[in-house]
Formats: C-alpha cells, sequence, structure tokens
C-alpha cells in the first residue's frame, strides 16, 4: 500500500540560521482572542496573571513563543493607542467595526500587551494604525514605549507606572493596506510608507527598530515589485506576505466534517506558500541582491466557516489533523527558505481561525496545530540543513500535490532535526532518508497521527491528539527508512 519517496540531507557552506520568529504567533482584538481568550481581567476566577489566563502563559511557554503580533489585523488601522492607556475607568469605549460590531472597553492595552510579551519572553510586534491614524499618533506610540530618557511620552508611560521602555524592535506600518488598511495603490502605499518610516526613530532601543510593510494579498507580485522599487533600503527591513488556506474564499468549507476535495483543495493552496514564497523572493532578489530585506509572512493559516451557532464575525473554528498537515508543511516551507523568510506569524493564536489554543470559559485545549508547533520547536534558531527531495504524489481526481514535505536543522549541540509529513489523506509512503554525510549514530522520534483525518481535540475529550513516541523506522549506518501514515508528522533527532 505504500509508495516510495527519497531524501538527501547535508550540510551546507554557510547556512542561514532558521530564525526562531517563524514560529511567531498572531494576536488580534477579534473575537474571543483577547477579550475572553488572552485576557480575562484580574478579577476574574479564572486563574490569571495581571489580568492574563495563567494557563495560555504557561502553554505558549512551552512551545517556545518567540513574538506576538497585535492588536491586528485590519483592527490595528482603527485601533488608537492613547485610549488604552491610563486607569480603566477612564477609557473611552471602541466598536470593532471589522469583527463582529462589538463595543470593547478598551481593557486591554499598550501595557497589558507588553507585560504579556515580558512574561512570556517573546518579542512584541505592534502592527500601527495607518489607515486612519497619523504619523504623530505613531511617532507617539515609539517615544512612550521606546524612549528612556526625559519625553513627553516617556514621562506619561511613568505616570502609568512603568519606568523601564520596553523595547520594541517590531513595527508594521499598516496592515493589508491593499483592503482593510484603506484600499491603497501599491504606488501610494509606498509614498506613505515612505513618510511614515522617515519619522520612526529607534530611541533608545539597543536592537534598533525595524520597519515592516505591510505587504502582498498572496500572488500580488506587483505589490512586492512596487514596494521593492520605490521603498529606498535604508527606510525598510521587513516587506509582510498573507496567505490562507481554503477551499475557495466564497465557500471555505467547513473546520471539521470536511470531504476529501475540500481536503484536497485547502492542503493545495497551503503547499502554494513554496511557489508564493519562491516568486515574492524572486522579485526581492532582483531588487535587494544582498538579501538585507526580510520576507515576513506575517498571516498565514487555515480559514474555514465558522462553527455552528458562534458569530460569524468572531472567526471560531476547530482543528483537526488537516490543521496539523497545513503547519508542518507550512513551516518545512519557511524552514527551507529561512534565508530570506525571517519571521511568520500563525493566525491566530487563542480561538481564532487557525489557533493553537481553544477556551471555554474555564477551559483550554491545545489543539493539533499547538502539537506541531512543539515538536518543530527545536528548529527555531539553528543551522539549516540541505535537503534534496524526491517524493511521490498525493493525488486526487487527476490532481496531484507532493505528499511528502520535510526540512531539517542542526541545533547548537551538534543534534539533528528532521520534521517529515505526509499530507496524503489515504496512502502511507515509505521514506528513505540519506544521512550518510552526516556521521550520525542514534535516532529517536516524535508522531503526531490519529485514525481520521477529523479528528480534534474537544472540550469533552481534549487529548484525543497527542505528541507520542515513535519507534517504527530503522536507522542503519546513516541511512534512516520509516513509513509515514496518512496524514501524520514525525520529527527525528538523530546525533
Ligand atoms: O486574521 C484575520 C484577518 O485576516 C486580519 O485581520 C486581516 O489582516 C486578514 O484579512
Amino acid at each position: 500500500a505504500t509508495a516510495q519517496s527519497s531524501v538527501v540531507v547535508e550540510e551546507q557552506e554557510n547556512a542561514p540560521t532558521i530564525s526562531r520568529h517563524i514560529y511567531g504567533h498572531f494576536a488580534e482584538h477579534l473575537g474571543r482572542c483577547i477579550y475572553g481568550g488572552f485576557y480575562v481581567g484580574e478579577d476574574s476566577e479564572i486563574p490569571n496573571t495581571a489580568g492574563v489566563r495563567t494557563d495560555i502563559i504557561e502553554a505558549l511557554k512551552e512551545i517556545k513563543i518567540p513574538n506576538l503580533r497585535w492588536p491586528g489585523g485590519c483592527f490595528a488601522d482603527t485601533y488608537h493607542w492613547k485610549d488604552g492607556i491610563g486607569p480603566r475607568e477612564d477609557r473611552p469605549t471602541i466598536v470593532n467595526q471589522w469583527w463582529g460590531g462589538v463595543t470593547e472597553d478598551n481593557s486591554f492595552g499598550t501595557h497589558d500587551f507588553l507585560n504579556l510579551c515580558e512574561e512570556l519572553d517573546a518579542e512584541p510586534y505592534l502592527a500601527a494604525n495607518i489607515g486612519s491614524g497619523t504619523v504623530q499618533e505613531f511617532t507617539d506610540w515609539i517615544q512612550y514605549v521606546n524612549h528612556d530618557g526625559e519625553s513627553p511620552m516617556a514621562n506619561l508611560r511613568r505616570e502609568n507606572g512603568r519606568e523601564n521602555p520596553w523595547g520594541v524592535k517590531y513595527w508594521g506600518v499598516g496592515n493589508e493596506m491593499w483592503g482593510c488598511g484603506g484600499n491603497m495603490t501599491p504606488e501610494y502605499y509606498a509614498n506613505l510608507y515612505r513618510q511614515y518610516a522617515t519619522f520612526m526613530s529607534s530611541w533608545d532601543n539597543d536592537s534598533g527598530i525595524y520597519r515592516i510593510a505591510s505587504g502582498a494579498n498572496v500572488d500580488d507580485y506587483h505589490w512586492t515589485e512596487v514596494l521593492m522599487r520605490d521603498v529606498p533600503k535604508h527606510l525598510i527591513e521587513g516587506v509582510a506576505l498573507h496567505s490562507y488556506s481554503f477551499v475557495e474564499w466564497e465557500s471555505k468549507g467547513p473546520a471539521v466534517d470536511f470531504n476529501e476535495l475540500q481536503y484536497f483543495k485547502t492542503i493545495e493552496r497551503a503547499l502554494n506558500m513554496e511557489t508564493l514564497v519562491q516568486k515574492h523572493t524572486a522579485i526581492m532578489d532582483k531588487y535587494d541582491p544582498d538579501g538585507k530585506i526580510d520576507l515576513i509572512v506575517d498571516e498565514w493559516g487555515g480559514w474555514y466557516n465558522v462553527e455552528e451557532g458562534t458569530n460569524p464575525g468572531f472567526l471560531y473554528q476547530q482543528n483537526t489533523m488537516r490543521d496539523a498537515m497545513i503547519a508542518g508543511a507550512t513551516l518545512n516551507i519557511f524552514n527551507n527558505h529561512s534565508d530570506r523568510v525571517k519571521m511568520a506569524n500563525l493566525a491566530q493564536t487563542v480561538n481564532v481561525l487557525q489557533a493553537v489554543i481553544l477556551t471555554d470559559d474555564e477551559k483550554m485545549i491545545l489543539t493539533p496545530t499547538y502539537h506541531v508547533m512543539k515538536m518543530y520547536a527545536v528548529h527555531q534558531d539553528a543551522t539549516r540543513l540541505e535537503i534534496e527531495l524526491e517524493t511521490d504524489s498525493y493525488e486526487y481526481q487527476g490532481e496531484k500535490v507532493p505528499a511528502i514535505s520535510v526540512s531539517a536543522s542542526k541545533d547548537s549541540q551538534g543534534k539533528v532535526h528532521i520534521s517529515l509529513v505526509n499530507v496524503d489523506m489515504n496512502k502511507a509512503h515509505d521514506v528513505a532518508l540519506d544521512l550518510t554525510s552526516l556521521n550520525l549514530k542514534k535516532a529517536v522520534a516524535s508522531i503526531l497521527s490519529s485514525d481520521d483525518v477529523h479528528n480534534h481535540n474537544s472540550f469533552d475529550n481534549p487529548d484525543k491528539i497527542q505528541v507520542e513516541e515513535f519507534n517504527d523506522f530503522k536507522f542503519k549506518k546513516g541511512n534512516l527508512s520509516v513509513e509515514m501514515a496518512p496524514f501524520s508528522v514525525v520529527v527525528f533527532e538523530v546525533n
């Protein structure tokens, strides 16, 4: 019943580091991501640290969350940060115009978010309001969080109880400026970007300031071309890209009860990230041959119909073994392109889209996607290894996608990690890995698999899908062979 694929893993001269920031996350004011997700408030009976659920903090530390993007998304271009500082009782409300039209009380603001990032030991990535804000509002925010000396905004921060600046390095200059950020043309946005970027000072932040331009929607190569052409190199550090996986935008399909056609189409879209990264990179190479500007995939993941009975504007969906396939294969793509892809953010951390965590009152569950993130954390900041892959296909009604996806790295202790994914919904695939050039002796492995691709963790059965030890492989004289079960992820540690 099996088919054969082969992989050669080798060391490469001047190999890039797989930035830990590829394993980043995204938390928008959307549905129950912040309010009723992360943030329950200090008076909640749910155990919390300054209002943020302690169980969520612990779970995110476990996967070594490297960065967190906030407050949006589309919400970012409506957000006025000054409304979210100072005494809570004095804060104005805001109507979340993009997501369900709900009224928020601004109780989770800049201090709450940046203190949370400190608690998580994650880098904050702030997305600023370009769509409906001003240069002054933006530069005040930077001064407020980063200025160490005497200044109007640093003094205001101190009045609000925080002496030391947080030192925020990563800043998004708007979000989806081709859509919810203002429906701009790339030419117009490139000019606006130049204006905003000019006034972004790093103040006293030792690590400098890292400016990320709002990037292309999927295969809008023209957008990347114009930004790379029109923005001077000294004003930009990163260019973003967004791409989600679904059956079709107009009809995204169910999160759990999908049929094989819907599975195949969603996986095909996820695997298309390979083409997107290659083509956007080729444009960047043309204008930036030295690779100074990074590609930042700051929104990616599966996007389906919301769960029945939930607010359509809240984007709450379950997370199955299909999502584990999307996560495993997409992260392999980012690892393999880690010379250009330096950061990525899965959308979104809690209760929204392809979440790693779901909550229901005091209950919390970890999704299959969470487990993939945990298995893959070994790649963070490791040196990438070179892969040559010949893969068999996964075929559905005459259409084909590659069945096997793989990436590999070597960590600071010399341990090699290889992450393998078989996206085939029906067939196991034999994979023969040639590691002979690496001179390794011993292999151990872990697996995420299940007997039905629709399986997921639920509040009644939170541990249905878990990572398990895996021994069903052969390792002899540098040759590793394994039968990859349908829709499974395996991570090997070899040394
Ligand atoms: O992640 C949900 C939404 O998707 C974000 O707010 C927006 O940037 C994108 O369209």
